[in-house]
């Protein structure tokens, strides 16, 4: 994409929590960089090839957005996502850093896959790529990974997502090296052999339906033990996709007492329950799978008071294969990067989620437990914004989304919030400025 020198977005609602800024504004980007931000700032420039002035009056500036947690599948499954598509993915979602999972093949369990993904990530362009590697070796839950080679090459983070570290002793000693690099544990928290046969949430519904049910407490006694370790190590944890409210409660005891642990929650699991499985959709089969609504209500009480500090995608793309076959067959998993944001808009003003929150929980929060800088709109950061227009209307369609999965519910259904732009890097890695659709 040829930008011109100077881009000035004028007249839109400039809004960046962490600076208790909420002006109508105009702000001018250039060469990257945020030069002006302020009433008038653009008054002066008149359009010309090198100056682009696009009018965004009615639409929010926002820092951009910073998912913690995306599984891209390149290395190995480029039919379900690569990199290119997955962070075309992110930018449509109004993401300017991304966070990968390791759980591709091969595992990023080595500074060569670590490397290969940033490389290939720097080739396509677009949001920044932020590896997350393995704990273990092949994440096998025995032999430690060599968190430091993998610090040096980039990862921002140490998980085995998918599966989880089930036993004590590897915890123990994770926590314990990954703390000497600064690095934080993810734990995807799942007891297996509670969950052994498990298709969806255990309760009224898994009964109804005959399928294999998987009970709260699987989540709840993985995040209470994980909690006494990372106590004990004193690391930092953080929870990976936090579906029970037993896990809130726990967390918020930990918090309570000042304990560096850290959570996150997708989108699907404040949206929906186990009813959206009622028709055996496989779009709904997720791990964690989709809860009740009082787990629901408990989300979203720790999301808006901050107990659950991010809101992370899990964007996890399976092709048809994976997808259009019996529920029991189906891999778990919901693609989000692009809806993530509308989806979430109708949220604010409900049971205390103010806008304030989402853009901290879905910006600055997750930067900070990533160790990334966050975005900011303010003179002189790098160009890391979104330009969202809060009443327009969208569809995810078929046809039309920039990743190359289509499993989620939300697909052909109407959405409030459409991303017009995401700048990444300093460039405009999405531009629907001037566009209807
Ligand atoms: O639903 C999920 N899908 N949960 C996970 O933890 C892994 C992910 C995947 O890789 O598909």
């Amino acid at each position: 994409m040829t930008e011109p020198e100077l881009l000035v977005l004028r007249g839109g609602r400039v809004f960046d929590p962490a600076l208790e800024l909420d002006a109508i504004a105009d702000v001018v980007i250039e060469r990257g960089r945020l030069t002006h931000v302020g009433a008038g700032a653009g008054s002066g420039l008149a359009p010309s090839a090198r100056v682009r002035v696009v009018d965004v009056t009615g639409h929010w500036l926002l820092p951009a957005f910073v998912d913690l947690h995306a599984h891209l599948r390149e290395p190995g499954q480029e039919y379900k996502e690569d990199i290119a598509s997955g962070l075309g993915a992110a930018a449509a979602g109004g993401y300017a850093h991304v966070c990968v999972m390791p759980n591709t093949r091969p595992v990023n369990d080595t500074r060569a896959v670590t490397e290969l993904m940033r490389a290939r990530a720097a080739e396509v362009g677009g949001p920044t790529l932020h590896p997350i590697a393995a704990i273990t070796v092949g994440q096998r839950g025995q032999d430690l990974t060599e968190m430091g080679e993998l610090r040096e090459a980039g990862a921002v983070g140490v998980s085995d997502d998918g599966v989880c570290v089930m036993n004590a002793q590897v915890m123990r000693r994770a926590l314990e090296y990954a703390k000497t690099f600064d690095l934080v544990v993810i734990q995807h928290a799942e007891d297996h052999d509670l969950t052994a046969g498990a298709q969806m949430h255990e309760g009224a519904v898994s009964a109804r339906l005959g399928l294999g049910g998987w009970p709260r407490v699987a989540e709840d006694v993985i995040v209470a033990r994980d909690v006494l370790l990372a106590e004990y190590v004193g690391a930092r944890y953080h929870v990976a996709h936090v579906s029970t409210l037993g896990a809130v409660r726990i967390l918020r005891e930990a918090k309570s007492r000042g304990l560096p642990v850290t959570a996150e929650v997708t989108p699907h699991h404040l949206l929906l329950t186990d009813a959206a499985v009622i028709g055996y959709d496989t779009a709904c089969k997720v791990n964690p799978p989709l809860r009740e609504a009082a787990d629901l209500a408990a989300l979203r009480a720790a999301l808006a008071d901050g107990t659950i500090d991010a809101i992370a995608t899990d964007h996890a793309p399976h092709s048809s294969l994976e997808k259009d076959c019996e529920f029991a067959e189906a891999s778990p998993g919901m693609m989000g990067l692009e809806p993530c944001f509308a989806l979430l808009l109708g949220l604010v003003g409900q049971e205390g989620i103010t806008l304030t929150r989402l853009v901290d929980a879905m910006s600055t929060r997750p930067a900070r437990i990533a160790g990334i800088e966050p975005p900011r709109l303010k003179v002189g950061a790098l160009a890391e914004l979104t330009v969202v227009d809060p009443a327009a209307l969208w569809t995810p369609a078929h046809s039309a989304l920039a990743s190359k999965a289509r499993n989620t519910p939300f697909l052909e259904h109407e959405l409030r919030g459409r991303i017009r732009a995401t700048f990444a890097r300093g460039q405009l890695v999405l531009d629907r400025l001037g566009s209807a659709g």
